[in-house]
């Protein structure tokens, strides 16, 4: 499983009021990245965007509820990566603050877009442990930068 994510310069996932930064670009990085492929994202991520992705299959993350249309509901993580292995595509999850905690360990690999401006936190990223994990490419961009990290050893 692949885990996406975009934070601002200090670790910055969301403040609260939608996405902390417009980064056209960045986003749409993003969904050329997940385009045609499956993705696992929580509920509430689901609910602010998730029908406007480019992938082809949605897998929500909630306990909650009974049934979404056109999505396939999963009621933990590791359900709902066993649930895309079984479609056959890339699986990536995508967020978000609930879900990236518990998603980390069970990462193949990270792509991780840093944006350069500061954000006051409602929700920060995980610390990634150098020891852990290696930035294999990175991509430096006018306003973002893109790292691809892949386990160590
Ligand atoms: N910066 C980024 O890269 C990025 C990426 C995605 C989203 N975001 C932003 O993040 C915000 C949403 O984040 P959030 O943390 O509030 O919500 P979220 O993680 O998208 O959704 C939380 C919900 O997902 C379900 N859930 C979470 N973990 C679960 C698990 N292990 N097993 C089963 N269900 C689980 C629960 O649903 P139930 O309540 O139904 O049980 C929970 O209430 C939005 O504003 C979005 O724009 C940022």
């Amino acid at each position: 499983m692949i885990l996406v994510a975009a934070t601002s310069s200090d670790g910055v996932l969301d403040h609260g009021r939608g996405c902390p930064w417009q980064v056209p670009e960045e986003y749409a990085g993003f969904l050329e990245q997940i385009r045609g492929e499956t993705v696992i994202l929580g509920r509430h991520s689901f609910e602010a965007y998730g029908r406007d992705l480019t992938s082809r299959f949605a897998i929500v993350l909630s306990r909650t509820a009974r049934s979404i249309p056109g999505v396939q509901i999963a009621r933990s993580l590791d359900q709902a990566i066993r649930f895309g292995e079984m479609l056959g595509h890339r699986v990536y999850t995508v967020g978000s603050a609930s879900v990236y905690p518990c998603a980390l360990p069970l990462a193949d690999r990270l792509l991780l877009s840093t944006v350069r401006e500061p954000r006051v936190a409602c929700a920060r990223f995980p610390r990634i442990d150098a020891a852990r994990w290696r930035v294999r490419r990175e991509a430096d961009r006018r306003r973002f930068v893109v790292r691809v990290y892949e386990r160590a050893g």
